[in-house]
């Protein structure tokens, strides 16, 4: 299993960075690209430095260099997370306009009927933003927002993340014991 993460510049980046821990613990293969606001928000939002985000990552590469393995769908990648994944960026990916990496592997993904999961976040949601969402959602992009649960009764923000995290990997079948499942409790 070998899975592209994109962090782009959302608030939640938390989600990435909690997305690369487990991946790593699982000795999942994961290639990193993060945009220039998302740095930027690990530095706002959480007690990380944008180097132990990347140190958890197999392989990253600069959001500007498209000339990187995952520019190309010649690379052989299962599929790609992003979380979160700004506004911004989802209307780059749903209008085909591959100015960073994060898009241009997405965009790739997509191409090569990969599984694309954006962990979007933006609230209240736009008509702009809702359209974008359909027209991924219909060429099979899992639009997969970071909504909280409250039936198992999360006590701390990292059950929350963990629970979003969770939710990611499942669509890529990848066994974890991040939320209790619904009967389990
Ligand atoms: C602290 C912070 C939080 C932000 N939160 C969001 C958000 O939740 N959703 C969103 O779409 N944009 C958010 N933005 C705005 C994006 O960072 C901005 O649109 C940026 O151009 C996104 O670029 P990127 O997708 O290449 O990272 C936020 C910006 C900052 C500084």
């Amino acid at each position: 299993m070998k899975l592209i993460i994109g962090i782009t510049g959302s608030t939640g980046v938390i989600y990435g960075i909690r997305m690369l821990e487990v991946l790593k613990k699982l000795n999942i293969e994961t290639h990193l690209v993060m945009s220039e606001w998302g740095e930027k928000c690990i530095t706002m939002e959480t007690e990380h430095a944008p180097d132990y985000v990347k140190s958890l990552a197999t392989s990253v590469s600069d959001e500007k260099n498209m000339a990187a393995s995952v520019s190309s769908g010649t690379h052989r990648i299962n599929g790609m997370i992003v979380a979160p994944c700004s506004m911004k960026t989802l209307s780059a990916i749903a209008n085909g306009y591959d100015d960073t990496l994060v898009a241009r592997a997405a965009g790739v993904t997509i191409k090569e009927s990969r599984k694309l999961i954006l962990m979007v976040r933006e609230t209240p949601l736009s008509a702009i933003h809702l359209e974008n969402m359909l027209k991924l959602s219909r060429l099979n992009v899992i639009i997969l927002p970071p909504v909280t649960e409250f039936y198992t009764k999360p006590k701390t923000i990292e059950d929350i993340v963990n629970h979003g995290v969770g939710k990611c990997l499942d669509q890529f079948d990848i066994d974890h014991d991040l939320y209790p499942r619904w009967g389990s409790f």
